[in-house]
């Protein structure tokens, strides 16, 4: 679908956002591990986690959806069933990684399969830690998916994360539910926490030990973490999935850089392991205040109020990256329209996403006339410069196709996305949402 984005002048009003999908795909899998129910209110719609949904369906899972909540009958630690065929993660890396360690402690062989992007993924880094704790993974060519993973018992492990990857993590932290012994994984550079966080809910044996922690002023300086997990049950329980921070960004960055912008975004989840890029726009000059601000079932929430600001280039290296790595492309749109050189470093994750965003990023933005350097590990962005309507590929990337639907807006003539259909993998309605607020 060839999607046409006309200019705006102004944004406002309300946006509800769709449910958390890191946080949706956790409380499918966990729940269809636990003993009894669970209850889930505010399940993400977008085709990723609708892929972890089916594939726990395959393997025996009862999920209903009711009155918009899913309830879901758990299994048990080692109680999935061997599925008929072979399970389908389409786009979704999380549901291949994360699924995998479940897998991996099942008394059955899988095969999982993906999308062409999800198969060009690497999938060594679940494969050498699973494999570690004695579980039998075959892959194809480069260590790609499909993946053939035979379950069986599993021994617990040290492991020190080679890359900063909060679905590795989570892997082998569901692998160690079912596994002999002690399972320890080390972060040095820390991502996301919300296994964690649903791991403790629903009953298990988890602890978590941080070097330096310390909350100044809101921002999240924590230097490693050593998470150890223990075999042990886990138990259904009631989750409510806030809104997901990184749809939130897209409307975040629109209000901004439209003039006379005013806009509330209700119910944004705020775990500070995601939040960096709230910091990182403060730093620019944004205007972002929150309110309503609540301890939701196992996650902070707040609604937002966005004012249009003018904004400075800002420099992002680092431990920083992780927690913000799904909003560089939308911070890519902001730093075309900031005073000043805009420098991301040390992103080259980036370039194995659902696509190689550094260079569709590069591509895209010089399409639009944007000043753009592309580095091995990320992106300078000299601003401001006018952007100008363009046909841009989505590469197939929803994040690239949300993030380019808001460089249209600023453009000095209608934009164009192509393969605009894959914002249904996080967010479906995301192109009728900007179009009701956008005046
Ligand atoms: C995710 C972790 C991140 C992120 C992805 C979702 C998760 O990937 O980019 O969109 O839910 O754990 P990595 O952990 O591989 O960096």
């Amino acid at each position: 679908m060839i999607f046409p984005i006309s200019p705006a002048y102004t944004i406002r009003g309300r946006i509800p956002l769709p449910g958390d999908k890191s946080i949706s795909h956790r409380a499918l899998m966990l729940g269809a591990i636990a003993e009894g129910e669970t209850r889930i209110r505010g399940l993400a719609p977008g085709e990723d986690v609708r892929s972890t949904l089916n594939c726990l369906r395959q393997l025996g899972v009862s999920i209903q959806e009711q009155n918009g909540e899913i309830i879901l009958h758990g299994r048990g630690l080692a109680g999935l069933q061997k599925p008929a065929g072979i399970l389908d993660a389409g786009n979704s890396g999380t549901t291949m990684r994360l699924l995998a360690g479940i897998l991996a402690a099942q008394p059955f062989t899988t095969a999982i399969t993906g999308d062409a992007s999800l198969c060009r993924r690497p999938m060594r880094r679940i494969i050498e830690p699973l494999t570690q704790m004695g579980a039998g993974i075959t892959a194809e060519q480069n260590d790609c998916a499909p993946l053939t993973i035979r379950g069986g018992k599993l021994q617990g492990i040290h492991y020190t994360l080679p890359v900063a990857s909060a679905q590795v993590k989570s892997c082998i932290l569901f692998a160690g539910l079912g596994a002999d012994g002690e399972t320890i994984v080390e972060e040095h550079v820390p991502t996301r926490d919300h296994s964690e966080r649903m791991l403790r809910k629903m009953g298990a044996h988890i602890s978590v030990t941080s070097d330096q922690y310390s909350v100044i002023s809101n921002q999240y300086s924590v230097t490693s973490n050593s998470i150890s997990i223990r075999a042990g049950e886990l138990f259904g329980n009631e989750i409510e999935v806030p809104g997901d921070f990184s749809s939130a960004a897209f409307f975040i960055a629109a209000a901004l850089l439209l003039s006379e912008s005013e806009l509330i975004v209700e119910n944004v989840g705020l775990n500070p392991t995601r939040t960096a890029f709230l910091e990182i726009a403060r730093e620019m000059g944004a205007a972002i205040e929150s309110t309503k601000l609540k301890n939701g079932s196992h996650e902070p929430v707040a609604d937002l109020a966005v004012r249009h600001h003018p904004l400075r280039g800002v420099s992002v290296f680092g431990k920083r990256v992780p927690l913000l790595i799904d909003e560089i492309p939308i911070l890519a749109i902001l730093a075309t329209q900031a005073e000043g050189e805009t420098c991301i470093r040390d992103a080259k994750e980036l370039r194995v996403k659902e696509s190689d965003r550094i260079a569709a990023l590069a591509q895209n933005l010089r399409a639009m006339g944007a000043t753009v350097e592309e580095l091995p590990d990320g992106l300078v962005i000299a601003g401001p410069t006018p952007l100008h309507g363009a046909e841009i590929d989505s590469y197939g990337d929803h994040r690239i196709a949300m993030a380019f639907a808001v460089a249209g807006l600023l453009a000095d003539a209608p934009t164009t996305i192509r393969g605009a259909e894959c914002a249904d993998i996080s967010f479906p309605g995301f192109f009728e949402r900007l179009g009701e607020v956008c005046i």
